[in-house]
């Protein structure tokens, strides 16, 4: 397994003050920060766009920055982030109407690609993509909003994405966005994830650091 991953949702993160809490997250022990894209069309939210994780990178922002395309269409999103400095791009398969040709393009953008599932988007939809991902995001609340409730059967969803994984014999990191907290992230690592979004769990606490390290300490549990 990979070194875990904890990727703070800045969609929770008070937008008045973003540079200031990208910065207080990382400092308190972030490894990737998590960046939401929605455009009130593919999910009924409207949020952040190229122009803001450019802002970020010109704040001075090196970590990585994992954008979560939930948009239609896809392509000319996935080049505008590219250009303004993302690291990872995904998106959702039913939203690109060639998702070979859409995962090219994040490679040859230079970033890492990535395909999101919705809860009930099947798994079939990584058979013949699988070779070309750096990661695989299940989301394990409908998308849209930050502050749901993680739904019960992504756990299960997850043991079949990692048994996916690991017969491939492929390096595909495995995500999981959407409720995940302090009390549920070691019953998700043990099912298969690596790599943690946490939105209101982290950015809903005044202190941000005590946060990331009680879910280390959760994920250190984990056998
Ligand atoms: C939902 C987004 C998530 C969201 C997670 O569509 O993709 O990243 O911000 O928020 P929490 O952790 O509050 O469920
Ligand atoms: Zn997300």
């Amino acid at each position: 397994m990979k070194p875990y991953l904890i990727a703070p949702s800045i969609l929770s993160a008070n937008f008045t003050k973003l540079g200031e809490e990208v910065d207080k997250v990382l400092e308190a022990g972030a490894d990737v920060v998590h960046f939401d894209v929605m455009d009130n069309h593919y999910v009924p939210n409207l949020t952040i766009g190229p122009l803001v994780c450019q802002a970020l990178r010109k704040h001075g922002v090196t970590a990585d920055i994992d954008v979560h395309l939930m948009v239609q269409p896809v392509d000319d999103m996935i080049k505008q982030f590219a250009d303004a400095g993302a690291s990872y791009i995904s998106f959702h398969p039913e939203a690109s109407q060639h998702v070979d040709r859409s995962l090219q393009l994040i490679i040859d953008s230079g970033c890492k690609p990535g395909l999101v599932f919705n809860p009930a988007t099947p798994l079939q939809l990584l058979d013949h993509v699988m070779d070309k991902l750096h990661h695989i995001l299940l989301m394990s609340v409908n998308p849209g909003f930050g502050g749901q409730s993680f739904i019960p059967h992504s756990l299960d969803k997850l043991k079949q994405t990692r048994a996916l994984i690991d017969e491939s014999g492929l390096d595909i990191r495995l995500e999981i966005d959407g409720g995940v907290k302090i009390d549920n992230i070691r019953a998700i690592a043990a099912a298969g994830a690596d790599m943690f979004v946490a939105g209101s769990a982290i950015f809903g606490e005044a202190n941000y650091q005590k946060v990331i390290e009680q879910m280390r300490t959760e994920l250190a549990l984990v056998n």
